[in-house]
């Protein structure tokens, strides 16, 4: 279980210089999924799904001159909230204006977490430049009342877009009170949606956040290229995969991916992407075997929560950042159990998945696989306690409790892979040590997942069934709160992903042996509703480039600034290097990261230009509690997408595909 901390606590770990993003967040993240140090070289090609061609929405010109400032003193505050001397000085450090004057000290850092106010209040407020569902929540953040000022944070700096919020227009009026009653399952010959091309493009959401060579052959998106082609330096002491590489998202993803593909082989079959699902499942395992140096040595984390974690550039140019990165290792002194828990999980799951296709490979992954397991059980430990500087980045930004579900999940998919009695009893063992019900699935809370494979396949011990009902009942009951158009909403920070967890797992569960049909039904009908609310009927799709309205202001670096829009000053699309900056052409030399940082970072944070490009697929983070859209890619708590959170609406509409008469989508 990990948790990701409040503000407070992290704010204070972070160097003055860095912007917006000064606060924890779900794992996840812009992450890349990557092969990392030694890229596959393309092999396993997909060969059934067609592509959409990713047109651009063309590009903007920024106008703004950073660096040459005059010393007029015009005092601004920042939104982190560093006063700066005048607009020019903020911009040339990075920094983005929360408004004119000096910063009220009172809001930076956030002080003691206050409870009180009405946490179900659908009024949002702004807070040192975010936004808030409402005043209860910023409160709870350590905000004082000074701080919090009524409405969706308005961007004065920007000058245009004056835009920040769109309100929910229209909606079918569908309860979700009546789907989580209904006990009859609906007509296989009438989905509400196109499940197949929503699927399509769910998956083709991978491609915008992949990493390594890709093949010619494969490339699907003409704004992404190769990155982290080449390294440097002793085995992973290379300074190419971007950002901040937390095992655990990594791991997460294709663990959660190829959990979806074992359950609806069929669905992704007939929609012919199971082959799509294979190569990305494969293409996220490589990354972890490659992570796996030696038997008790598993690269933990790579890359440093201020530098790797705010650069916004393309990650097609992180080569040119000439220095090496920051890189944890799991070690028998410093074990992560967490993460190399749920690493093992994935490489079983991807081991059983590419097995029919390459059982040489199959055999590989599981051999890693069972490795790691007996690492993580052997040597029992969390990242938490690590002592190496690398792996701190993971404390610092996620906080967990306990890697207990994690080792549980990694047994379970072991037995399920060898059939093996040790991991049986083991799952049993570890999942007993995690005796509450979270509410939600996702990085850090494994328990459900856990329950719904085990119940598959352990059907004579009823405490999986259990366990799995009382984290569905939260959401059929009501006891997780939801949107007034009726997306499960525990908490705002990727909402979205949620109730498609639901959904994936519902279906999922719905094939294990001794589950009341009655039931069964209940969840499909729940889980629809929330995957129907995601393609459409509260007014809005919030999968980007499916349907007529979709999401454009997404924290997603890939869409917004690409290789294609990242040339020198002197070229016709060179939108952003100023002269000032003495850079030299950018693809020709290399540089420094705070340039590249400086350059990217208020572009992207800084102007109301839309996504460049259509990222198909792209789950957006979250509504309001009111069902509105923050229209903010700053906002990164509504508007950041994850390869996690992703994974739940793939399952979903890979489940919803398998139940319905769809067809391939042609596209
Ligand atoms: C790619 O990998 C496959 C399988 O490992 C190998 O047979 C092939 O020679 C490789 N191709 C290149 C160009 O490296
Ligand atoms: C810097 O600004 C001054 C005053 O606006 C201007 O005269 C000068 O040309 C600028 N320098 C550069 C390198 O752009
Ligand atoms: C996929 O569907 C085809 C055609 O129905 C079938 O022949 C094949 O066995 C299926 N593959 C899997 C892995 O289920
Ligand atoms: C991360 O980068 C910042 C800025 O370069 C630096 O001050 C800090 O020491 C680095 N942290 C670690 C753990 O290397």
């Amino acid at each position: 279980m990990a948790r990701w901390k409040l503000a407070a606590v992290v704010v204070l770990l972070l160097a003055v210089g860095a912007a917006a993003r000064r606060r924890p967040r779900p794992l996840g993240g812009r992450w890349l999924l990557q092969t990392g140090a030694q890229p596959t070289n393309g092999t396993a090609q997909p060969t059934t799904s067609t592509t959409k061609p990713a047109g651009g929405q063309g590009y903007q010109r920024h106008g703004a001159e950073f660096c040459n400032c005059s010393d007029e003193d015009k005092a601004v505050c920042g939104t982190d909230q560093q006063t700066y001397l005048n607009e020019c000085v903020m911009r040339c450090a990075g920094a983005i204006k929360l408004r004119d004057g000096v910063c009220n000290k009172a809001c930076y850092p956030p002080g003691e977490k206050r409870e009180g106010g009405d946490w179900d209040s659908r009024d949002p407020v702004c807070a040192s430049g975010l936004t808030f569902m409402n005043k209860a929540e910023a409160m709870y953040d350590g905000y004082p009342d000074e701080c919090i000022v009524e409405g969706v944070c308005k961007y004065v700096d920007i000058g245009q877009g004056p835009v920040s919020f769109e309100p929910t227009t229209g909606g079918k009026g569908k309860k979700w009170q009546d789907a989580a009653a209904n006990t009859q399952l609906p007509d296989k010959t009438k989905p509400a949606y196109d499940y197949s091309e929503a699927l399509h493009k769910s998956l083709l959401y991978y491609d915008s956040q992949i990493s390594g060579t890709i093949s010619p052959g494969y490339k699907r998106l003409a704004w992404r290229d190769n990155s982290c082609s080449s390294c440097k330096g002793a085995p992973f002491a290379c300074w190419c995969p971007s950002l901040a590489a937390l095992q655990l998202a990594h791991s997460y993803a294709p663990a959660f991916l190829g959990a979806a593909a074992l359950c609806f082989t069929d669905g992704f079959n007939k929609t012919r992407l199971l082959d799509d699902i294979k190569f990305k499942v494969k293409w996220g395992a490589d990354y972890l075997i490659n992570a796996h140096v030696e038997d008790y040595v598993f690269m933990g984390s790579m890359g440093n929560q201020t530098e790797d974690f705010d650069n916004y550039a393309p990650w097609e140019l992180y080569e040119k950042y000439d220095k090496q990165r920051l890189v944890g290792y799991c070690t028998k002194d410093d074990p992560c159990s967490e993460v190399t828990g749920l690493a093992a999980a994935a490489l079983a799951t991807a081991s059983e998945l590419l097995r029919p296709d390459n059982a040489a490979w199959a055999d590989k992954a599981l051999k890693h696989a069972k490795q790691l397991y007996a690492f993580a059980t052997e040597y029992p430990g969390s990242y938490m306690d690590s002592k190496d500087d690398g792996v701190k980045v993971l404390g610092y930004l996620y906080s967990s409790t306990g890697y207990q579900d994690e080792l549980a999940y990694a047994a379970a998919m072991l037995y399920k892979v060898t059939g093996e009695e040790k991991y049986k009893a083991d799952a049993a063992k570890y999942f007993a040590a995690v005796p509450a019900t979270p509410q939600t699935q996702e990085v850090g809370e494994l328990k459900p997942l856990t329950a719904v494979t085990m119940a598959q396949l352990d059907p004579d011990n009823a405490a999986y069934r259990t366990a799995a009902e009382a984290f569905f009942n939260q959401y059929l009951n009501g006891d997780i709160r939801h949107t007034d158009c009726g997306l499960a909403y525990p908490y705002h920070w990727g909402a979205l992903t949620h109730g498609n967890n639901i959904a994936t797992l519902g279906m999922c569960y719905a094939k294990a042996p001794k589950v009341d049909p009655a039931y069964a039904a209940r969840l499909f009908n729940y889980g629809q509703h929330q995957v129907d609310y995601t393609l459409g009927d509260c007014g809005r799709s919030w999968l980007v480039g499916f349907g007529e309205k979709y999401p454009q202001y997404l924290h997603q670096d890939t869409a917004y600034n690409s290789i294609l829009v990242w040339k020198d000053d002197k070229d016709p699309l060179g939108v952003r290097i100023p002269g000032t900056m003495h850079l030299g052409p950018i693809t020709q030399e290399k540089t420094e990261r705070p340039q590249m940082w400086q350059k990217a970072m208020p572009d992207f944070l800084g102007n109301w230009y839309p996504a460049r490009h259509i990222a198909y697929g792209t789950l957006f983070g979250a509504p309001l509690l009111n069902d509105g859209m923050v229209l903010s890619r700053r906002d990164y708590t509504y508007t950041e997408p994850t390869i996690t959170y992703n994974s739940a609406i793939v399952g979903a509409l890979a489940g919803l595909s398998e139940y319905y008469d769809v067809k391939p989508w042609k596209g």
